[in-house]
């Protein structure tokens, strides 16, 4: 299924119908599909889940035959989910023909089941309630686990031996945190392969469903332009920018157990990276993407201390209103050390990328919100511009900038000469901006990745030799900080982040874009 199915796109400011894909509902019209959001109750169901299931019905993407259940342990009647739900889902752009109708017949097809998560008999019910709703038709389950990492094996192990689909395929998508560090994580899965084989887990790694990062790969190759510039021959260093302008509001008791490398960099930022950087793969099939990604996660090098700096937000009082310190939140221990920034520089020991840094930066409660890639070129050999006119292009070299959020675009800084008769050069722009481009709003991560697990497309997930690649490179590092104690430089909320940060990018002659 294409997200583009029926859309168009604007052409020198034409409307160019896009070719209408086959809509999967009538393709799955004898099969039926349940989707479990276990953890209902949460925070990210009611955020993120259930509003993504509705914008796939809303646009038609949802196989005729579905029901979706919430689980948790609350005790909520059906109508109470709806109602919650309900409150939370929107039509996303105002005025949609019919939407308030859509939400009606969404809401219609929305079940609550209260259980406990080790409770293989609280699982049986539901698997009743499945048949029910399944009427004898091919049955598909897909489980989604919005719950805390400490209960996923429970659920996995209840869900798999008595709500399995006994004709069709049971899928679990496990969010994230995969693990602390190597020894967790392969014990996660060494636990969820006990009762599920590695083609029913799709770990998730919502940047992965960003639409410029499923872009990235159609950037790279398939534009002659890029590719042969994708090596340390032209990159003088790449740069992967998280930053939040808030800080870890409510969820203080997860992060402080986790912290920024955890929460953004092992996951979020290297699977951009490693996107990026992979060689091209045999095919667009999702095991050769991995395959890809897996070998570029491996020439890397793992971090170790002086490759990084860590910082924590203080209070910080601006225009008469005051912001918290990190170790202001109730739920985050007094003297927690955990970092709230990093910034990093990695390196790929392989031919193409042999000596280029790759600098990650991620923050909370700094000055802004967004996430990048910028792609830092080398200078203009020989230098003609500045013995003729002592225009030093050295500090205006090409940039290639990917703006993942918000307001995204793709942008390449070029030097041009400045109209007129004396010869000035000029770092301008050529700027691909989506909301001019594609009017058509983007869809949310989360959509495309249940979609693809609907699909059984994995092509966006994380497979368990990519997961021990990506910790192998962090767990080291993670470990000497905590036994090392290591104090995080302090930043006040709503700055840039700490100065130690540019120390870190000037050892390698870079300053952040
Ligand atoms: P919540 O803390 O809101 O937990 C979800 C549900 O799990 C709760 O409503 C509760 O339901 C149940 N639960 C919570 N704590 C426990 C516990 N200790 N033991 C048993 N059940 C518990 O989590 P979120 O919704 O925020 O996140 C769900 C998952 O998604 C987590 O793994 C999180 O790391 C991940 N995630 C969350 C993001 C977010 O923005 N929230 C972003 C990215 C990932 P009940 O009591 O009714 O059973
Ligand atoms: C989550 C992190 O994975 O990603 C959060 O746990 C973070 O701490 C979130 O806020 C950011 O996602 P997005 O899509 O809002 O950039």
């Amino acid at each position: 299924g294409s997200p583009l199915a029926g859309a168009s796109w604007k052409d020198d400011g034409k409307e160019m119908p896009v070719p209408k894909v086959p809509d999967i509902g009538s393709q799955l019209a004898e099969n039926t599909v349940s989707i479990t959001v276990v953890g209902a109750s949460g925070d990210l169901a009611k955020k993120k889940i259930f509003p993504a299931l509705f914008a796939l019905y809303y646009e038609d993407y949802l196989p005729q035959h579905f029901t979706v259940f919430g689980y948790a342990r609350s005790k909520l009647t059906d109508e109470e989910l709806r109602h919650t739900i309900s409150t939370t889902l929107t039509c996303r752009v105002d005025k949609r023909e019919n939407c308030s109708d859509k939400m009606e017949q969404f809401l219609r097809r929305c079940f609550y089941h209260s259980g406990q998560y080790g409770s293989e008999v609280d699982f049986c019910e539901l698997d009743n309630k499945f048949k029910e709703k399944e009427d004898g038709k091919l049955a598909n389950r897909l489980f989604y686990l919005s719950i805390p990492p400490n209960i996923f094996v429970d659920v996995v192990r209840g869900a798999s031996r008595s709500a399995s689909s006994p004709n069709g395929w049971t899928r679990f998508i496990v969010e994230k945190p995969f693990g602390r560090d190597s020894e967790s994580s392969s014990e996660l899965t060494r636990c969820l392969k006990m009762y599920l084989i590695e083609e029913q887990i799709f770990r998730i790694d919502h940047y992965l469903g960003k639409e410029l990062v499923e872009n990235l790969s159609v950037l790279r190759f398939a534009n002659l332009v890029f590719e042969p510039l994708w090596s340390r021959n032209y990159i003088r260093n790449v740069q992967l920018i998280f930053s939040e302008d808030f800080g870890t509001e409510g969820r203080g008791g997860y992060f402080d157990h986790y912290g920024i490398i955890r929460d953004i960099m092992q996951n979020h930022l290297l699977q951009i990276l490693a996107l990026f950087a992979m060689e091209t793969p045999v095919s667009l099939d999702g095991e050769d993407i991995r395959n890809e990604k897996v070998k570029v996660l491996r020439s890397m090098r793992v971090l170790k201390l002086d490759d990084v700096v860590v910082g924590q937000y203080k209070g910080h009082t601006k225009g008469g209103k005051s912001f918290p310190a990190y170790t202001d939140d109730p739920t985050v221990p007094k003297g927690s050390l955990t970092p709230t920034f990093a910034a990093a520089s990695l390196f790929i020991d392989n031919a193409r990328w042999d000596g280029v840094p790759f600098l990650m930066k991620a923050g909370k409660a700094l000055h802004r919100r967004g996430a990048e890639i910028r792609v830092q070129f080398r200078h203009v050999p020989g230098n003609l511009y500045k013995r003729k006119f002592g225009t030093d292009l050295d500090k205006a070299t090409n940039e290639l900038v990917i703006l993942v959020q918000p307001n995204e675009a793709i942008y390449l800084k070029i030097n041009n000469k400045v109209p007129g008769l004396s010869m000035r050069l000029d770092s301008s722009n050529l700027n691909l901006l989506y909301s001019e481009r594609y009017p058509r709003e983007i869809p949310d991560a989360y959509e495309r990745l249940l979609l693809d697990a609907i699909e059984g497309e994995r092509r966006l997930f994380i497979r368990s030799d990519e997961l021990d690649a990506a910790w192998a490179i962090f767990s080291p590092l993670l470990r000497e900080l905590e036994e090392k104690k290591v104090v995080p430089e302090l930043y006040p909320y709503g700055s840039r982040g700490p100065v130690g940060a540019h120390y870190l990018a000037a050892k390698y002659n870079v300053r952040w874009g």
